[in-house]
C-alpha cells in the first residue's frame, strides 16, 4: 500500500535517466507502472532491477503512435518522452517538431481519451533562452533552438488540455538535472556525469568557454518528488512551473567541486565556447513553492558525492 497504490501510472521515456528513477519511486508508492519507451536513448538496463518488482510493464514502442487500447485503466501520465539534444534540434527543426511537440501532443490525447485523471508533461528551463535571472513562468520567453520553442508550444497544449478538456495536466519546466543513470556518452549529456567521468578517470575537465556561465542543478531526487507531488496536485493544472534550486552555480566552480568531490588529480582546461549556450540560467522558484509545496532538499555537495559514486560503480562494474 502506498499513496499511488490505486493508480496506474503511464510513464512514456520511462526507461531514460528521469523516467527510470520516476518508475522506480512509483512503483516503491504503489502504483503499477506502464513505461513506454523506444529506447532511442534509453535502456532497459535502467529498470532491470526493479522487474521483480512487479507492477511494472514495459512497451517498447514509439508514444507518438501509441494506440488508446494500450491505456486502459490508465489513471495518470507522466510524460517525459523527447529528443532531448538542443543541438540535434538545431540540425533537424522539422524532425524535432514531429517528435516533441506532435508526439506530445498525440500521448495528451490518448490520456485524455483514456480518461486519466492527471497528468505531468516535461517542459524545460529552455523555454526561456537568454532573459534577465531569475526566470518566471510568466516570461519573457526567447527560446534559442527548435527544442526550447518546441517546449513551449507544448505548454501551451497543456494550457488547452487542462481547461478543456478532463486531463488536469501541468508542465514542469526542469532546470538542470543531474544524478545516477544520467549517461555521460553523449555529448549533449548533463555537464555533472561529463565532468565526474572525467574527474574519475584522472582526466582534463573541459569547460566550454570561460566557465562563467552559470547553471540552477536539480537534483534528480527532486525532481522526482516534484512529478510525484504535481501528479497529486489539483491546483497545478495547467500551469507552467520551474523545478529548479533558485541558485546557480559558475561552470568553472562545479568544475572544481567535482575534482574536490572526486579526490581527482583531474585539471580544469578551457575549449571554445559552445554556440547557442545561454550565458545565465537561474530559476525563480516561488511558483513550485506557494502551488505544489515544492522545495528542493538535497544540496548539490551532496548529489555530487551521490552521482560520483554511481560513476564510480559503473566503471569498475
Ligand atoms: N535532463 C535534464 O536536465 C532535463 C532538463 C529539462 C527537461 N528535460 C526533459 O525531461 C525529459 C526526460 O529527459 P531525460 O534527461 O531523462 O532524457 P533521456 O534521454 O534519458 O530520456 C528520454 C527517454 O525517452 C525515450 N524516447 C525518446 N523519444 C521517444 C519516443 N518517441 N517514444 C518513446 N520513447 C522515447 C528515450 O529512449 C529515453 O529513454 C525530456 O522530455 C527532456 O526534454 C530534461
Amino acid at each position: 500500500m502506498g499513496p499511488f497504490s490505486d493508480e496506474r501510472v503511464l510513464v512514456t521515456g520511462g526507461a531514460g535517466f528521469i523516467g527510470s528513477h520516476v518508475t522506480e519511486a512509483l512503483l516503491e508508492q504503489g502504483a503499477q507502472v506502464i513505461v513506454v519507451d523506444d529506447l532511442s536513448t534509453g535502456s532497459v538496463s535502467n529498470l532491470s532491477h526493479l522487474e521483480g518488482a512487479g507492477g511494472l510493464r514495459m512497451i517498447e514502442a514509439n508514444a507518438a503512435t501509441l494506440p488508446v487500447a494500450a491505456l486502459e485503466g490508465v489513471t495518470m501520465g507522466v510524460h517525459l518522452a523527447a529528443r532531448t539534444e538542443v543541438a540535434a534540434s538545431i540540425e533537424d527543426p522539422a524532425g524535432t517538431v514531429e517528435a516533441n511537440v506532435l508526439g506530445s501532443v498525440h500521448v495528451l490525447e490518448a490520456l485524455n481519451k483514456a480518461g486519466a485523471r492527471s497528468a505531468v508533461v516535461a517542459s524545460s528551463a529552455a523555454v526561456y533562452g537568454e532573459v534577465p535571472i531569475p526566470v518566471a513562468e510568466d516570461g519573457p520567453h526567447r527560446p534559442m533552438s527548435p527544442y526550447g520553442a518546441g517546449k513551449l508550444a507544448v505548454d501551451h497544449f497543456v494550457h488547452y488540455y487542462a481547461h478543456h478538456t478532463d486531463l488536469a495536466v501541468c508542465a514542469l519546466r526542469f532546470f538542470n538535472v543531474y544524478g545516477p543513470r544520467q549517461h555521460p556518452r553523449s555529448p549533449y549529456a548533463g555537464v555533472i556525469s561529463v565532468f565526474a567521468k572525467a574527474a574519475l578517470l584522472g582526466e582534463d575537465l573541459t569547460i566550454n568557454g570561460d566557465g562563467g556561465q552559470t547553471r540552477d542543478f536539480v537534483n534528480i531526487a527532486d525532481i522526482v518528488k516534484a512529478i510525484l507531488i504535481a501528479l497529486r496536485t489539483p491546483e497545478a493544472r495547467g500551469e507552467p512551473i520551474n523545478i529548479g534550486t533558485g541558485h546557480g552555480i559558475s561552470i568553472e566552480d562545479l568544475a572544481r567541486e567535482m575534482i574536490s568531490v572526486a579526490g581527482s588529480p583531474s585539471r580544469v582546461r578551457h575549449g571554445p565556447d559552445r554556440p547557442g549556450d545561454i550565458r545565465h540560467s537561474v530559476a525563480k522558484v516561488d511558483k513550485a513553492e506557494s502551488l505544489l509545496g515544492f522545495t528542493p532538499s538535497v544540496p548539490l555537495r551532496e548529489g555530487l558525492v551521490t552521482t560520483v559514486e554511481w560513476m564510480r560503480s559503473q566503471q569498475q562494474g
